[in-house]
């Protein structure tokens, strides 16, 4: 079989997570969002490896590690393309797509200046509505609609 001769771009893992199928150019935004940067388990990431269907994508191996759904749906925002293998002793035990999740809360910014959570120490919180396969975030503050174009991701570092 194909899958048998080919050898594996970023090691196999024992047990853990695989996010697959990120678009390359969102690898550091993902691992912002899943606060990546504070993990202590063992991770090996590829960027831009070359992909059948994406031109170019990126993976993160996460060894010892799972994620709760609604961590994960947080980033069907920049990745909605993103598969999740969860492996278990070295075998792919789980296989999920990426949901969008009805409310995201404190991940992207509201474009509306005016927005009262661009003025005050408060969360953002948006209702999401797909709209052509892309997503749309109405604020639940100000009602104004964000598209997937001019959306910004609050930084955690920032
Ligand atoms: N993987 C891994 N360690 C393992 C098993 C799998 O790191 N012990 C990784 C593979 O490298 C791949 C992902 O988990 O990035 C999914 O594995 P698999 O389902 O075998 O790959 P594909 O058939 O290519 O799956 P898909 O087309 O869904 O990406
Ligand atoms: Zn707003």
């Amino acid at each position: 079989m194909e899958n048998n001769k080919k050898k594996l771009q970023v090691s196999a893992i024992e047990n853990g997570t695989v996010l697959d199928h990120i678009p390359a150019s969102e690898l550091f935004r993902v691992i912002d969002i899943l606060h990546l940067q504070d993990a202590s388990q063992e991770m090996t990431i590829g960027m831009n490896l070359p992909s059948r269907t994406f031109g170019r994508k990126a993976l993160i191996k996460l060894a010892d590690r799972c994620f709760r759904d609604e961590e994960l749906n947080a980033i069907a925002l920049i990745a909605p393309s993103a598969t999740v293998n969860i492996i278990k002793d070295f075998e792919v035990v789980e296989k999920k797509k990426i949901a969008v999740p009805e409310k995201i809360i404190g991940i992207a910014k509201c474009m509306n200046p005016m927005c009262v959570t661009n003025h005050q120490d408060i969360p953002t919180k948006f209702t999401t509505i797909v709209r052509g396969g892309e997503i749309e975030l109405h604020c639940d503050y100000c009602e104004k609609v964000t598209d997937s174009k001019n959306l910004k991701i609050v930084s955690n570092n920032r």
